[in-house]
């Protein structure tokens, strides 16, 4: 099984381009299917999770045309040939692989279907709650069977229904529920309503804006008028700054380190892991770019001395994701941080505060664990030692970033798995240490 072994850096001057984001890939190319003409995509994310998203819309009558390719991985420029709302029954189950994101948003569009529709995954994915999105599509009219051995998980098998608008208040902030709710509306008759308990990304809702969808935001309530029909539109991934945040924390980290980030998706929604950064002293001077669509930017970080902060309870859902690599910064920080109200976490592709406190403890960080987070004690010296990724993407890219600052070899198993968000990282990670 593929391993990165990393040992530690001294300096660190670099420029990099990191991969197109994952959500709004995944987006992307729902709406691109689902639109009545041909998109071009560029910068799409070849990574295993939004290529199954794609393949999933091929299998459902929306085939794509490849222009460029990532040698090893697949397209990053494509034409996806939209089909104005009508989809075809696919000949197999769908594989979702390893993405929570792309299940909830493609059973979200599939409820709606005059055709029966299986979505499977991986072992990490069929334990995952599909609950909190089959509880809304069931209120709407869907028929949604859970066939996973543990309860109210995946596979999904997903029944032909006709579904009707709600207005639906949701129990937890979650992007992909408000998704799934959204692109089901998009099939109803009437206005399909979603608030949600705390901002989350709106790349569903900027991405319908794109494609001349009406989708109305008043504060956290958003509401979508169905039988409309995504006008065909280009669409230019920015880059994703979840990736962008393992450099961030890298360069942040160690003085004298300067390194510049291209092209990072700058979405407000998404962009706390930056402020969090800057609150721990961080050096990032963000320079913003004159594009249409979603805000991008270069970023540039000067390394320092870094210290605690306490993560804000309405900062959570925006950088859900970064919480890992953040931890690792703690852990490099002076101070205590605290970091709780993230009980999420507990249901990501691992049990994220178990996976981040199991390896930051291996390493020699410091760290009480919650039920809902972690407060970590940080400047006790890190060293080098053996951490598994437990497959998750996120905590192996995280704790290699960790090896680049403790004593010795840092091993990280089972890395497969970076290839779900992140293709090329362990060739940027080679090209730091090797400087
Ligand atoms: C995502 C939303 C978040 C995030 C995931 C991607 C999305 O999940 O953790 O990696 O693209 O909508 P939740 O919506 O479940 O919080």
């Amino acid at each position: 099984m593929p391993s990165f072994h990393v040992t530690p850096i001294t300096t660190l001057d670099a420029e990099l381009t990191v991969p197109g984001d994952k959500s709004m890939s995944h987006r992307a190319a729902i709406l691109g299917g689902l639109s009545d003409g041909p998109c071009t995509i560029r910068n799409f994310l070849p990574s295993e999770d939004c290529l199954n998203t794609l393949n999933a819309m091929a299998a459902l009558g929306a085939p794509h045309t490849v222009h460029e390719e990532l040698a090893d991985f697949g397209p990053v420029n494509l034409t996806i040939q939209g089909q104005s709302m009508h989809l075809s029954a696919p000949a197999a189950p769908i594989d979702c692989g390893n993405s929570g994101t792309g299940m909830r948003l493609l059973a979200g569009m599939l409820a709606a279907q005059p055709f029966t529709t299986e979505l499977f995954g991986d072992a990490s994915l069929s334990s995952r709650p599909m609950g909190r999105i089959t509880d809304p599509l069931g209120e709407m009219g869907a028929r949604i069977e859970t066939l996973g051995a543990n309860p109210g998980c995946a596979p999904l098998k997903i029944h032909a229904a006709t579904l009707q608008p709600i207005t639906y208040r949701m129990p937890v902030a979650s992007a992909q529920v408000k998704s799934a709710v959204l692109l089901a509306g998009l099939f109803t008759e009437g206005t399909t309503t979603v608030i949600q308990p705390a901002t989350t990304r709106d790349h569903t809702e900027r991405m319908l804006a794109s494609f001349q969808v009406d989708c109305l935001t008043d504060g956290n309530t958003i509401s979508i008028q169905g039988g409309q029909t995504p006008q065909a539109t280009d669409f230019t991934v920015p880059g994703d700054i979840s990736s962008a945040a393992f450099w961030l924390v890298a360069a942040a980290a160690l003085p004298g380190a300067r390194l510049t980030l291209r092209d990072v998706g700058l979405n407000p929604t998404r962009d706390a892991v930056v402020h969090v950064l800057k609150r721990m002293g961080a050096d990032i001077t963000i320079t913003p770019k004159d594009v249409p669509g979603e805000p991008i930017g270069d970023l540039e970080v000067r390394g320092g001395k870094l210290t605690a902060t306490t993560l804000e309870q309405s900062e959570i859902p925006n950088l859900i994701d970064e919480i890992p690599v953040i931890a690792v910064a703690a852990a490099l920080a002076s101070g205590t941080t605290v970091i709780r109200n993230a009980r999420e976490l507990r249901v990501k592709e691992t049990d994220r505060i178990d996976t981040t406190v199991k390896n930051l403890r291996a390493m020699g960080g410091v760290v009480e664990e919650f039920e809902d987070g972690m407060e970590i004690e940080g400047g006790h010296p890190l060293h080098g030692a053996t951490c598994n990724s437990f497959g998750d993407h996120r905590i192996a890219m995280s704790f290699a970033i960790a090896g680049l600052f403790a004593s010795g070899e840092t091993t990280i198993t089972n890395t497969d798995c970076v290839n779900t968000s992140y293709p090329g990282f362990a060739h940027h990670l080679a090209s730091l240490i090797s400087k």
